[in-house]
């Protein structure tokens, strides 16, 4: 813990090809990513993210951006390409424009420490396949971007950067998300819609940006592991993660899932409770790649 150099991770280099994590004994590891990225300079735009539509009873935010990030040693994935290819065809993108965003194209940006190159993707929608999330799986869902602002900033490419090298993945797509979920004394807020579950991806990174004035013992981080598929029961994990904290799961191997949230003060903030956290997942075929056509522009 509180290294920004991950433990147990090869070390990323421009002129390598970096040497993949190995995932088999690895179940998860958390990290003080305060050491090395300022968390607070992002919790104001959590406020003027727009509530997430999906969910009825509007507890959660949710904004979402795309990232391809491959190494420059890297041979690039095919299939990514061709996955990128396909979804900006059916967001009716023209060739040319299509084009700047596979590996033939210009990286958006490149870190010159690591050799890992990022291209910004355009804002796809998510559309889960329905066999990892029983509750909104195979529907397209649309959300706003996470402000460009923090896109383009530093330290979101060293969060980046830190999750590509942490795992030495050589090309994948990097979703990300920024949820709120907010509470009051007659509402609590549930983190995790469908309980226990996992993801189809190969791992997690989460980073808790706030908790603001919900119980200590509410938006609680908790793991089982994984059964040749079937969740077990005991915990392996339950803790409440603070806020500053980046924490890394292997998604094959655990089932993870938030305790609902509880507002702590009903005095304060308006009765309101918040808790604001990033989620990272990267994907490589034959991975789950839930993406789903850019919003259609009316004719
Ligand atoms: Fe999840």
């Amino acid at each position: 813990m509180n290294n920004d150099v991950p433990e147990n991770a090869p070390s990323i280099t421009l002129d390598k090809l970096p040497i993949e994590k190995d995932l088999s004994d690895f179940i998860y590891e958390s990290i003080d990513a305060s050491s090395f990225i300022n968390v607070n300079a992002w919790s104001e735009f959590f406020d003027s993210i727009p509530v997430d539509p999906y969910i009825k009873d509007g507890y959660r935010y949710k904004a979402i951006a795309w990232f391809r990030i491959k190494h420059n040693k890297a041979t690039a994935i095919k299939e990514i390409d061709e996955r990128i290819l396909a979804i900006n065809k059916l967001s009716k993108m023209n060739e040319d424009e299509s084009n700047q965003y596979t590996s033939n194209g210009k990286p958006t940006w490149k870190s010159e420490e690591t050799g890992y190159e990022c291209w910004n993707l355009p804002q796809y929608a998510m559309q889960q396949s329905i066999l990892y999330n029983p509750v909104h799986g195979d529907m397209r869902r649309e959300y706003p971007r996470i402000s460009e602002n923090i896109i383009n900033s530093e330290d979101f490419h060293q969060l980046l950067i830190h999750y590509a090298s942490f795992f030495g993945w050589s090309d994948a797509i990097v979703l990300v998300q920024f949820q709120r979920v907010d509470c009051f004394a007659n509402r609590i807020g549930q983190p995790t819609v469908e309980g226990f579950h996992q993801d189809g991806n190969r791992h997690v990174g989460m980073l808790i940006v706030n908790r603001n004035n919900i119980a200590n013992d509410s938006g609680v981080s908790q793991y089982v592991m994984d059964n040749n598929g079937k969740k077990t029961d005991d915990l392996i994990f339950n803790s409440v993660i603070p806020s500053g904290t980046l924490i890394y799961w292997n998604d094959k191997r655990v089932w993870h899932y938030g305790t609902d949230i509880k507002v702590a003060d009903v005095n304060a903030n308006g009765g309101r409770g918040t808790r604001d956290i990033i989620i990272m997942s990267a994907k490589t075929p034959p991975a789950n790649m839930p993406m789903g056509p850019v919003k259609l522009q009316p004719e």
